[in-house]
This record gives structure tokens, C-alpha cells and sequence, in this order.
């Protein structure tokens, strides 16, 4: 068993604050404050990232180099591309991809593998994928996870699903069918595909948490602030089981 500490990440206060348990110790570096405290148990250290993929380099970055995290985590709120799926379900990263990077070209954009040239010739296949391993051991952890229910989803559920990222918020139904539709996603948010870039440059093991706060359309805005909260508490619940996945 390792001393090594889990980094859980959030963007927002709000979704890091089902997380901590307990006291936590305060350190300050290049201006983010992180938390070095204990999940269910496990050492960890928390941050609040701000919004957005670089925001989510930078503390991602800092959380192996400084922090020597054993895994980094996120726990957060996401919006729904899926049909299917509704506002208080959880979705857990399969495939995580960038979709705002890569080449323009007449007019759309062809995405490629973070980092990669997007010239023609280059691989583009894109998107990080969760470890088989670590998918089979999440699935027996979330067998007993108990949801909240939502006015508007009294059972909710988890699901394993590709994630979309991106520096936007998405308030538009054509580009949710269109993110849908190009990625097979289940949900869009801002951060995660920046931190798993990180995790898998430095050799660490992640896991993406995101519970549905919105459908991406023309109500998100409003969605959003209604479903918050709820959407982070069942985003910790499922953190809270996963965090077990590295010991
Ligand atoms: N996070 C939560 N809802 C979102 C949305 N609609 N677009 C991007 N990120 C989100």
C-alpha cells in the first residue's frame, strides 16, 4: 500500500465540496491552493482547477510533479449529449477526447490527437482511453452505489461512455447533436481530456467523473444553476467508491 496521495480535482466549488472529509492542510503553489486531506479513507490532495483545459494542465501537472499524486481524479458536473441519458445520471470517462483541437478545413473542423500536427499524413486517431483493468474493477466498485434522485429522474444511473472537451460551455442544440453525432459521446465538459493528456504523459493512472447538471441545449444556462448541486453530490458519490481503484 502506497502513502502516495490521490489528486481529486473539480473546476468549481461547488463540485469539490461533497469531496473532502475532515480537516485539511492548506498549500499554496503558484497561486492555487490545494488541500492535502483524506477521502474515505485514502490520502489525497484537492483542487479547485477554475474552468477550462489549461487551467486543467496546470493544476493537473502540479498534482503529480509537486505532489507526487499516485492518480488523478475528477469529480465534477457535465452537460448530456445522449439522448438517452437525463440531468442527475453519471457518466464515467471510457474515451476522453479534445474536440476543439485540430485542423479547420472548408469550413469544419477535423480533430486530431492533442499534440499531434494536423497535417494530412499524421495519425489522427484520437481520444485517451480508460484502462481495461481499471474499467472492470469500477464496475464491481459501483455495484452498490446509491444515486440521488432529481425531480426530474427519480432513478438515476451510471453509465461508462465517451466524454467530449472543450473550452466552451455548450448552450446550442445543433452543435449537442453534432458533438453527439461526430464522438458517440455521452456528455461534454471543460477539463477532463486536458488532465488524462497529463495523466498519460506522466504515467498516472485517471478516472473522469462527470454527472449530467444540463442536455447541453438552449436551457443549460438555466439547468446548470438549477442542478448543481445535485449533480456534484451523485458526482462525489461515485468519486467516493473509485477512489478505492488505486491502491
Ligand atoms: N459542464 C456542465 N454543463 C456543461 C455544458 N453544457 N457545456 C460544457 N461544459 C459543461
Amino acid at each position: 500500500m502506497t502513502n502516495k496521495p490521490v489528486g481529486i480535482i473539480s473546476a468549481i466549488p461547488e463540485e469539490i465540496k461533497y469531496l473532502l472529509d475532515g480537516q485539511a492542510e492548506e498549500v499554496i503553489v503558484g497561486n492555487i491552493t490545494f488541500y492535502r486531506g483524506k477521502i474515505e479513507g485514502e490520502q489525497a490532495v484537492f483542487v479547485e482547477t477554475g474552468i477550462g483545459k489549461v487551467n486543467a494542465a496546470i493544476v493537473s501537472t502540479l498534482l503529480v510533479s509537486h505532489f507526487d499524486c499516485r492518480a488523478l481524479m475528477f469529480s465534477g458536473v457535465a452537460g448530456g449529449l445522449d439522448p438517452k441519458l437525463n440531468v442527475g445520471d453519471v457518466v464515467i470517462g471510457e474515451r476522453l477526447v479534445q474536440h476543439d483541437y485540430g485542423k479547420i478545413q472548408e469550413e469544419a473542423l477535423q480533430t486530431f490527437q492533442p499534440g499531434a500536427f494536423p497535417l494530412p499524413g499524421v495519425d489522427s486517431t484520437h481520444g485517451f482511453n480508460m484502462s481495461e483493468e481499471l474499467k472492470a474493477r469500477s464496475h464491481k466498485l459501483l455495484d452498490e452505489v446509491i444515486l440521488e434522485s432529481l425531480p426530474n429522474n427519480e432513478t438515476p444511473s451510471h453509465h461508462f461512455g465517451a466524454i467530449v472537451t472543450g473550452d466552451a460551455f455548450i448552450n446550442c442544440e445543433v452543435t449537442r447533436v453534432r458533438l453527439h453525432k461526430d464522438f458517440k459521446a455521452m456528455a461534454v465538459e471543460m477539463e477532463g481530456a486536458a488532465i488524462v493528456q497529463v495523466a498519460e504523459q506522466m504515467n498516472r493512472p485517471w478516472v473522469v467523473v462527470r454527472c449530467l447538471s444540463d442536455l447541453a441545449g438552449s436551457e443549460s444556462h438555466m439547468d446548470f444553476d438549477t442542478f448543481l448541486a445535485a449533480a456534484s453530490i451523485n458526482a462525489a458519490r461515485v468519486t467516493r467508491k473509485l477512489v478505492h481503484l488505486f491502491g
